[in-house]
């Protein structure tokens, strides 16, 4: 569900989902659709760190760097997009046969698998809305935009390797021709000029255990994603997607390494912010996607990748339950009697969710045939959902 607020055009609150009103006082206003995102109601003390907490990041930058950055490639060592799509610089003949050979390999993708591809790709490229919010993150925030702490310098080539993968699926899609691509540049620029709201405000705790779901969701979905391909007949899309899900296994190593650390040395910490991530539930990062049209894009794409099984709600459970795995949470000890409560919610939810997946499938089983919805990505064709 989303909700409508009043908002006027100031930069930040500005909206994409724009009803704009006539004669507005000075400046343009527009009501913002949001998300309703729970965020909003966690306690104001989890929003940031005490100054005793955001210390614990700074003891841990000898750690960081030994354990974290490792978890980098090396830019020469790295694959670039440029590896898996036509070569431009040689003859302009052999460049065309590549052309055509990228064409003929995507002429029979699905339109539900280019959907679902298509907004993969727009999440990936909304990159800078990823890298601020770590970036507003106490005691691991790039303070000077170059600082030489281990968190900024791990935060810096992150970026530099996931800007790879937006890059990389946007010139297979141009080239493709199957796809719209003015209506994807908009819905880019629409969701770049939304952002996001996570609920993870500055605090590093939610931060990291928001990524370390991310990265693992990321990896997931592109995984599927180049089964699929693979299965449709274009192998080199599958590598694209296999090699992308491989670094997102990595980024999703070096978050749940940190997650693990911060359960050692802050324990009950560590515990009351899963749990409070938990309660929020983990919000997508493309969440306030809009194309100009459809209004419940987001949910409309998420339902495809979901029919496909790219990224289910049975994903989101199975990912709790490998993090829970991942930091021994329900073996946790000595916790205080609220890190002890949200121990018993977090490791007690994945059971729950899955209960009432199985019941909202059967509610969708009963609207599948009846719901059909145009993509302006693959140029307003109607998909069943
Ligand atoms: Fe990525
Ligand atoms: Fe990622």
């Amino acid at each position: 569900m989303q909700t409508l607020v009043f908002s006027t055009t100031n930069p930040s609150a500005w909206n994409t989902h724009g009803y704009t009103i006539k004669n507005p006082p000075k400046s343009t206003a527009v009501f913002r659709r949001l998300p309703n995102v729970s965020a909003v109601a966690s306690p104001p003390a989890l929003r940031t760190l005490p100054p005793e907490k955001v210390q614990i990041f700074k003891s841990l930058e000898s750690w960081a760097t030994q354990n974290v950055l490792p978890l980098l490639k090396p830019v020469e060592k790295s694959w670039q997009p440029t590896e898996f799509l036509p070569n431009p610089a040689q003859n302009f003949d052999d460049f065309t046969k590549e052309v055509h050979a990228l064409r003929h390999r995507t002429s029979d993708l699905p339109d539900e698998f280019l959907v679902v591809l298509v907004g993969d790709m727009i999440t990936e490229e909304a990159l800078p809305t990823y890298q601020s919010m770590i970036n507003r993150l106490d005691g691991v925030k790039d303070e000077t935009g170059a600082c030489t702490s281990p968190w900024a310098i791990w935060t810096r080539a992150w970026t530099a390797e996931e800007n790879r993968h937006g890059d990389l699926l946007k010139t297979y899609l141009y080239l493709s021709g199957r796809v719209d691509m003015t209506m994807i540049d908009k819905t880019i620029q629409y969701l770049l000029s939304s952002g996001m709201n996570t609920g993870t405000n500055r605090n590093p705790y939610f931060g990291f255990v928001y990524t370390s779901f991310q990265e693992r969701a990321t990896f997931v979905s592109h995984g599927n994603t180049a089964r699929l391909a693979k299965e449709r007949g274009d192998p080199v899309l599958a590598k694209i997607c296999g090699s992308i899900a491989s670094d997102e296994k990595r980024h999703e190593s070096a978050y749940s390494r940190i997650v693990e650390k911060l359960v050692e040395v802050d324990p009950s910490g560590a515990m009351l912010a899963i749990g409070e991530m938990m309660r929020m539930k983990i919000t997508m990062p493309a969440h306030l996607m809009y194309d100009g049209q459809d209004p419940n894009l987001f949910a409309h794409f998420s339902a495809v990748a979901q029919r496909l099984g790219v990224y289910t709600a049975g994903d989101y459970a199975d990912i709790l339950e490998f993090l829970i795995q991942r930091w021994r949470l329900e073996k946790l000890e000595g916790l205080t009697d609220d890190a002890r409560r949200a121990q018993e919610f977090v490791c007690g939810l994945a059971p729950r969710m899955r209960r009432l997946q199985e019941k909202a499938d059967e509610r969708a089983k009963k609207l599948r045939t009846t719901t059909g919805v145009k993509f302006s990505w693959i140029f307003n064709k109607e998909l069943y959902l």
